[in-house]
C-alpha cells in the first residue's frame, strides 16, 4: 500500500495569516495557504489532510490520534515551536516522519525564535521560504515515504 497520507498541522496564530506582518509571513490568508498546500500535495501524488488550532492541548491530542490515519506530518506549530515540550513529547509518541516548516526566516529574527524544541524529532526543517517551503517539505517527506 503506498504511503502517501500527509497530515498538515498548523498551530497557534497561523489562522490569522493575512492579518500578520506580510514581511515575515507573506500576503496569503490561511485559507489560501491551505489551498496552495493541497494543490502541491496533489501535484506530488500525496493526500493531504489539514488541522489547525490555537489550543496546545488539542494540538497534542491530534498528534495522539494520528495512529493509522497518516503516514507523515508537515507541521508548523507557530510560537509553540520554541518552547512546547508537550508538543515535542506528543510528536515523539506519534512516531511518524515529520518535517518542520516556518514561513519566516526564524534563524534571522529575535533570538528566542532560533530555538526549536521539535527539530530533533524532524527529518528536516524548512524556514524562510514562505509558501514554497511547504513544497520543499512535501517533497522531502515523499522521498522519505517512498523508501
Ligand atoms: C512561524 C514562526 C514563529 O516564530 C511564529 O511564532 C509563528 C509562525 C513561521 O511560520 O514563520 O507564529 O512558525
Amino acid at each position: 500500500m503506498p504511503r502517501n497520507r500527509v497530515e498538515i498541522m498548523h498551530g497557534v496564530n497561523l489562522d490569522q495569516l493575512g492579518r500578520r506582518n506580510p514581511e515575515h509571513y507573506g500576503g496569503l490568508t490561511f485559507d489560501q495557504l491551505e489551498q496552495r498546500i493541497a494543490e502541491m500535495g496533489r501535484e506530488l501524488g500525496l493526500t493531504t489532510r489539514f488541522f489547525q488550532t490555537n489550543h496546545e492541548g488539542r494540538f497534542v491530542e491530534h498528534l495522539h490520534d494520528l495512529e493509522g490515519l497518516a503516514d507523515g506530518i508537515v507541521l508548523n506549530p507557530g510560537a509553540w515551536t520554541h518552547y512546547s515540550w508537550a508538543i515535542h513529547d506528543a510528536l515523539e509518541i506519534a512516531a511518524l516522519p515529520a518535517v518542520e516548516v516556518h514561513l519566516s526566516d526564524v534563524a534571522n529574527r529575535e533570538p528566542w525564535r532560533r530555538v526549536s524544541v521539535i527539530s530533533d524529532l524532524c527529518i528536516a526543517t524548512v524556514s524562510g521560504q514562505g509558501v514554497d517551503g511547504y513544497r520543499v517539505a512535501l517533497e522531502r517527506l515523499r522521498e522519505e515515504l517512498s523508501r
